[in-house]
């Protein structure tokens, strides 16, 4: 299936009640990873890629290979640039097939992240692309220090967020309520209150960042107070990890001549695996039928 907008991904989201993960695609391993489970739990799904991973590869080249696999599937997918942060990023992004683009301006003073996040709005709109802002910060440093944090004073303002939505034009919000990059240090701790008034003032679907660590139970909250889309990452980097560290002390294939593919494609099924997992919880197994192919 060709890749469809976000806006589509998570309209019907909504109205399905259910979430869609977005899942960081690093490389092939993780990819291919995150279509095994959406293939074998008929799921939809959003791939990231991230602006603070393109020192790692290059962005045209994921987008390639996301968009073969997609077509190569039935599946409902998005391409998602994840933390786009600066202009030339985004410009790559929409020229190289993405169907969406968070912008995020976290960091600018207030009137400066609605300029430049109106700015992208008009460059993505005029190519049926959709954009995602964020207002407020989520917690943490994606790209940098595992263990984060989140900062009360930088949660997501909901008069601010009425006016940002308005006049920006995006198409999904990503809200800072507690939510936090990495390892969440000590047990998170999601202000559902504050999430509750910004659903009921928001005319667009809400994005959670920061999913490893959060509970099942906040995940199911977070859904029925307007969370679609959901951004996991730090658990599959375990998840990984963990299975290379299985294939790397394990004699019986350390002693073959594929010793390095037997391991990755431990990799891929650990990662698949913690993939799986999320979709189950955030509900959007045998969901994949409810978008027209
Ligand atoms: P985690 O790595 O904490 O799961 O967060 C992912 C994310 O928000 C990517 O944008
Ligand atoms: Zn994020």
């Amino acid at each position: 299936m060709p890749l469809i907008s976000l806006a589509d991904m998570l309209k019907t989201a909504r109205a399905g009640k259910f979430g869609v993960g977005a899942f960081n695609g690093v490389d092939s391993h993780y990819i291919d990873a995150i279509f095994d489970a959406a293939k074998r739990l008929s799921s939809p799904i959003i791939i990231n890629v991230a602006e603070v991973h393109l020192k790692f590869f290059e962005l045209e080249d994921m987008a390639a290979y996301v968009r073969y696999k997609a077509s190569a599937s039935n599946l409902p997918v998005t391409l998602n640039l994840d933390h786009g942060l600066t202009m030339p990023t985004v410009m790559r992004a929409l020229e190289a097939g993405f169907t969406s683009v968070m912008f995020d301006g976290s960091h600018l003073p207030y009137e400066e992240n609605v300029r430049q996040t109106a700015e992208v709005v008009k460059l993505a709109h005029a190519r049926g692309i959709s954009v995602e802002g964020e207002l407020g910060a989520v917690g943490g440093d994606e790209g940098g220090n595992l263990e984060g944090a989140a900062d009360v004073a930088l949660y997501t303002d909901t008069e601010q967020a009425v006016d940002y939505v308005r006049s920006t034009g995006i198409d999904a919000l990503a809200v800072a309520i507690g939510n936090s990059h990495g390892k969440y240090k000590g047990v998170p701790k999601l202000d559902f209150d504050r999430l509750a008034v910004l659903n009921q003032r928001m005319p667009v679907p809400l994005v959670l960042h920061g999913g490893s660590g959060l509970s099942v139970d906040d995940f199911q909250r977070s859904i029925s107070l307007g969370i679609a889309k959901i951004n996991f990452f730090t658990g599959m980097s375990q998840a990984a990890l963990d299975a290379m560290a299985s294939g790397l002390a394990d004699d019986e294939i350390a002693r073959k001549y594929d010793h390095y593919l037997f391991t990755m494609q431990r990799v891929r099924k650990g990662v698949s695996e913690a993939v799986a997992e999320q979709m189950r919880i955030f509900g959007s197994v045998d969901k994949a039928s409810h978008y027209a192919a």
